[in-house]
């Protein structure tokens, strides 16, 4: 190897830790951003539409390899445009409405470049994955300006959650290859899964639209009242 290409070598690895750092930023961000959201509804609405939120980093073995498989050239401005899961962000809601209320919040955001949507939810997957999928652009400040970075946020119910999880167990036990009694089964299952959310969405509703809330401090006129109403609610 000639002086030359180790020097291109040397340079690319740091660009590659540099894109991974700044992958690393963009998590954080969203990760502000969603428990920003969840808390302000907390505050308004002493509503939570957010369960669970995860995130990840894709490891530099596995961007290597996703890379690799798609056939794309080392070159970093290509892997930060056509790789968009290097930052993932996970959230859970409870309840379908609740999915893409929490979309339509952070899309809504002005910092916030909508790449693509899929929406798993009314179009499933053949083998019945269900989730919202968004590919957000958003600007990490860095010391030289701000530099806008993907990532990809995937909104689902817990009903989805637990299905993916178990698919994702069953593909990799299989190695992709499922038997498919197994895949009828998932299937099956997945259908089931999207009954319970319907079902739990429809008696949620009928329990906020019907009876009073009796969290809600509504029955205080006074602001100041209903303020601290709010403040001791939170802290039990
Ligand atoms: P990659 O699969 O990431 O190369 O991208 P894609 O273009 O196929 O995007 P897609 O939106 O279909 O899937 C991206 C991610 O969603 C995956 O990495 C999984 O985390 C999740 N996902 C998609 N399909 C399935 C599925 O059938 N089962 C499970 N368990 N997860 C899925
Ligand atoms: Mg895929």
């Amino acid at each position: 190897m000639s002086p030359q290409q180790i020097e291109s070598l040397r340079a690319l690895r740091l660009d590659f830790s540099r894109l991974l750092m700044q992958h690393r930023f963009v998590v954080d961000e969203m990760l502000t951003k969603i428990s920003i959201l969840r808390e302000e509804s907390l505050h308004a609405h002493s509503y939570n539409p957010i369960e669970h939120i995860s995130s990840r980093v894709k490891s530099p073995r596995s961007l290597l390899q996703k890379v690799h498989r798609r056939g794309l050239p080392l070159e970093i401005d290509v892997i930060r445009q056509k790789i968009t899961d290097i930052a993932g962000i996970r959230i859970t809601c409870s309840f379908i409405a609740d999915t893409y209320h929490v979309l339509e919040l952070l899309t809504a955001q002005d910092d916030i470049r909508v790449v693509e949507i899929k929406d798993y939810i009314a179009r499933p997957k053949p083998n019945g994955y269900r989730s919202l999928h968004a590919i957000l652009e958003v600007p990490v400040f860095l010391r030289g300006g701000p530099v806008p970075v993907i990532c990809e946020v995937q909104i689902r119910t817990i009903a989805m959650d637990f299905w993916a999880s178990l698919e994702h167990k069953i593909h990799y036990k299989f190695n992709g290859d499922v038997p498919a009694r197994l895949i009828e089964e998932l299937a099956e299952a997945a259908d089931a899964a999207d009954q319970l959310d319907r079902r739990m969405e429809q008696l949620h509703s009928e329990v906020h639209d019907g009876a009073p809330d009796i969290d809600s401090g509504e029955d205080f006129d006074d602001e100041a009242l209903r303020i601290l109403w709010d403040l001791s609610m939170r802290e039990g």
